[in-house]
């Protein structure tokens, strides 16, 4: 789904590609002191391209992640998105009526201009691109193509939407870049997407990229294309399969399961639930495991409201009505362990889940006291009815403290304890395709190896398109520090320590009615497939933060 922050990309290409990876940089830090940073922003030789990744409270809800990119021909900049959860890449038009207006709901990640390109063609007229969000945004106009910047590489020929209409109901408009399956573009014409153009071209080897989101409280993570690296986690990695989509019946979604969880206060563990299966069986109404849709373009985890009322409510008792609490909280001695796939614990601080919001018009801390001593903090585990779709939506929350492998070609997902603010040195290692390109990229002790995948992948395009790539006169989305981000964005409150989050929460329900309109279900991506079947949609669930999430989408839009 949609609702990630702008992650600057930084792809790389030339005849040897290093793997893409793109830094994501968060508001406050400055990264300019982060060897993390630099590194990431260096190229890495051999098959990968790196890119910021950057989270911006005010572009939309807040707790996403954005990547710049450029667009066109000479090149115009742009911020987007970081989806996981979606496929496509889109802009906001420059002539999109709502890009014309100042105000809070305006195009805030920058407007391509198509007529200022001379590298522009159109695929498909509009409506072509028509796409729907849970929360009742919209975006509308043609599939064109042109050249895209991502990290140090320029790719020609890649298909992306302009929305020459968008309609935000409660963020900012901004454009996105979705790198699932493309079997899931808001298309009936099935294109090359991001992950396939950079394998095409011959960038990476595979259809595979590393998250690293880094902690809440770091300017920095990456989304790295094509390769591994090993700096950024700790202990073992494990390989799960991903769960089929219950619709199509084959993989083309990031679904994974939690079959155990467990919370730690004050150093007294207290199990939650386990013994659920990681596999298709998951989805049975008495199997314990929870199926989760890992998605960076979603900031809460949505979580079923049985599960929120049975295991989470007790252990956080100082959550209110309306999902929030004191900060003060974020200090507190607490872990979440996650267990994914059976396979691997995943420890979650709490500093990762309760997260700062701020005024959007002052970006000054929201009081949580009356005497406005105590600032708020968002709780961002939510519960959330059913969405029909067998699975709910984990955001950036939880993915913070994970590293995760997206390997689309194997259909599995590699899980790793992220080691949050690492300063180590990079170790990018190039994956190459196949089915056991992870475990010769890291050929670790700690890495007991892929499970076969027996389950039926999404079919890619056939196409004939072909992708050239060279190398940009300069990095796109390298800047460092307080210039990674823009002014606009930048938070002036000092209270708190962090403050990537924001409020973000999923929450929202579009299919099935529920009031609620949450800041992050502004950018949860609706999508409209063949026959009109909303597919998307529901995935954001019915009103997670049932209460407050009114309350958080008017007052803590960031
Ligand atoms: C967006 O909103 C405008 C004005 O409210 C409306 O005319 C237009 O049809 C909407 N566009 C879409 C794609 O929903
Ligand atoms: C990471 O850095 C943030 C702020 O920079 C700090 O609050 C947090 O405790 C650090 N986490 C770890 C695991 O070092
Ligand atoms: C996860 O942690 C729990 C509690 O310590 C433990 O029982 C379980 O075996 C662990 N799971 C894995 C895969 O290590
Ligand atoms: C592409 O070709 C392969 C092999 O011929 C086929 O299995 C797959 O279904 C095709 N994909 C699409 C989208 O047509
Ligand atoms: C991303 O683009 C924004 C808006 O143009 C800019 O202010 C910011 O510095 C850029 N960040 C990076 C990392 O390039
Ligand atoms: C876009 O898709 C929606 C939902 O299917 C449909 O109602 C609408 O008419 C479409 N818009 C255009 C301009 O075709
Ligand atoms: C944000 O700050 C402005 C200016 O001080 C104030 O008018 C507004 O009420 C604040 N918003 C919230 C939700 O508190």
């Amino acid at each position: 789904m949609r609702t990630a922050t702008p992650s600057s990309l930084a792809l790389l290409a030339t005849a040897a590609h290093a793997l893409p990876e793109l830094l994501i940089t968060k508001r406050d830090a400055d990264l300019r002191t982060s060897p993390v940073a630099r590194g990431l922003l260096k190229r890495q030789g051999g098959g990968t391209v790196e890119t910021n990744v950057y989270d911006i409270l005010t572009y939309s809800s807040g707790g996403a992640y954005y990547a710049n990119v450029t667009v066109g021909t000479p090149p115009q900049d742009q911020v987007v998105i970081l989806d996981t959860g979606s496929s496509d890449l889109y802009f906001d038009a420059s002539t999109a009526p709502a890009c014309d207006t100042t105000g809070p709901y305006s195009c805030r990640g920058g407007t391509f201009n198509p007529k200022n390109s001379n590298t522009y063609n159109v695929v498909d007229p509009a409506p072509a691109f028509n796409t729907s969000f849970g929360d009742g945004s919209t975006a509308m106009g043609p599939f064109a193509e042109d050249m895209i910047g991502i990290g140090d590489v320029v790719l020609s020929n890649v298909q992306f939407g302009v929305a020459l209409e968008v309609n935000s109901t409660t963020g900012y408009a901004i454009g996105l870049m979705g790198v699932g399956y493309s079997e899931n573009e808001a298309t009936q014409h099935q294109y090359p997407n991001m992950p396939e153009v950079l394998r095409d071209s011959g960038v990476i080897n595979s259809r595979l990229y590393s998250v690293y989101l880094n902690s809440i409280g770091e300017t920095s993570g990456s989304i790295l294309f094509g390769g591994i690296d090993t700096s950024k986690y700790t202990g073992e990695m494990a390989t799960l399969n991903l769960l089929t989509d219950v619709n199509t019946g084959g993989i083309d979604q990031f679904i994974s399961t939690v079959t155990a969880m467990s919370a730690s206060v004050s150093g007294k563990v207290t199990p939650m639930f386990s013994g659920g299966s990681n596999s298709d069986a998951a989805y049975g109404q008495t199997d314990t495991a929870l199926p989760v849709l890992l998605d960076t373009g979603s900031s809460a985890w949505s979580m079923p409201q049985n599960y929120y009322t049975q295991y989470i409510a007790p252990a956080f008792p100082y959550v209110d009505q309306q999902g929030l609490c004191s900060c003060s909280h974020q200090n507190d001695d607490t872990t979440l362990t996650l267990e994914f796939g059976s396979k691997i614990n995943i420890t979650v601080p709490i500093r990762e889940f309760v997260v700062p919001i701020y005024n959007s018009t002052t970006n000054q801390p929201y009081p949580y006291s009356s005497s406005g001593s105590d600032t708020a903090c968002a709780f961002m585990i939510v519960p959330a009815a059913p969405t029909g779709q067998g699975f709910q939506t984990l955001g950036d929350a939880i993915l913070r403290s994970m590293y995760v492998v997206f390997d689309l070609d194997n259909g599995q997902v590699s899980l790793a304890q992220a080691a949050l603010n690492s300063t180590a040195s990079p170790a990018i290692h190039t994956v190459s395709a196949g089915a056991s390109g992870v475990a010769k990229a890291i050929s670790s002790a700690s890495y007991s190896g892929a499970p076969q995948q027996t389950g039926s992948i999404a079919a890619e395009v056939n196409g004939t398109a072909s992708f050239g790539v060279s190398t940009a006169q300069s990095t796109i989305g390298s800047a460092t520090g307080t210039a990674a981000v823009p002014a606009d964005a930048q938070a002036s409150g000092t209270s708190g320590g962090s403050r990537s989050g924001g409020s973000g929460g999923s929450g929202s329900g579009t299919g099935s009615g529920g009031g609620a309109t949450s800041s992050a279900a502004a950018v949860a991506l609706g999508r409209t497939r063949s026959g009109g079947e909303v597919r998307w949609s529901s995935v954001w669930g019915v009103g997670a933060w049932v209460f407050g999430m009114g309350v958080l989408g008017a007052a803590v839009v960031l």
